[in-house]
């Protein structure tokens, strides 16, 4: 798909257990450009965990702020490298808003990978459920026309996040690419993501 003017962030979406932070992590020390995860972004604005915010607040509400993080955090024009939380693509807004700056890379893994990945994990709100196998085969279902809207897809199910990461750096048009490596030539006192 061709790339607007303003594209210039890099932006990964997928399923919760696809990678997208530690190859979020991986393609920010390559490149240089900062690394922003919009679940910790949350996090750090309300100073809660997302469990806690689903708890107090109900996933409809936990949404429509991170519909406004997420707006907040496109908007800067610097480029940076996003990880988004794995339901971010299911209001039309935020996926338009993506488009409109992002590249997009879907990190596919299959359910039940992602189950494999997640059985002990007691983070993800959405999980802590007595069959959380069919949990994200539900979500899988609801999201993938979504997440498959993405500029690239890369299946993640048996490579190591930097391999995924060089995978993907190969893949990003050369336009993103230099802007994200510019943030280190435009800040010279930067030598690692914050
Ligand atoms: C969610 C994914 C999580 C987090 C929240 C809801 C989802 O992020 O935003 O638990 O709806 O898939 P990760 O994809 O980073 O785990």
């Amino acid at each position: 798909m061709p790339q607007s003017r303003t594209t210039r962030h890099l932006v990964l979406v997928g399923m919760m257990g696809s990678g997208k932070s530690s190859v979020g992590r991986a393609l920010a020390a390559r490149s240089g450009a900062p690394y922003i995860d919009t679940d910790a972004a949350i996090e750090g604005r309300m100073r809660k965990t997302v469990s806690a915010l689903f708890a107090e607040w109900g996933e409809a509400r936990f949404r429509e702020f991170e519909r406004e993080v997420l707006a907040g955090v496109l908007a800067d024009e610097r480029p940076a490298i996003l990880s988004t939380g794995g339901g971010v693509v299911v209001l039309p807004e935020n996926r338009a808003a993506l488009r409109a700056s992002g590249y997009i890379v879907y990190l596919r893994a299959s359910p039940e990978v992602l189950y494999q990945r997640l059985k002990r994990d007691t983070s993800r709100p959405l999980l802590q459920k007595p069959d959380p196998l069919q949990v994200l085969r539900d979500l899988e279902t609801a999201r993938k026309a979504y997440y498959e809207e993405a500029d690239t897809i890369v299946d993640v199910s048996t490579m190591r996040p930097r391999v995924v990461a060089e995978e993907i750096w190969k893949r990003i048009p050369e336009s993103v690419r230099c802007g994200l490596e510019s943030r280190l030539e435009r800040e010279p006192g930067r030598t690692s993501p914050p």
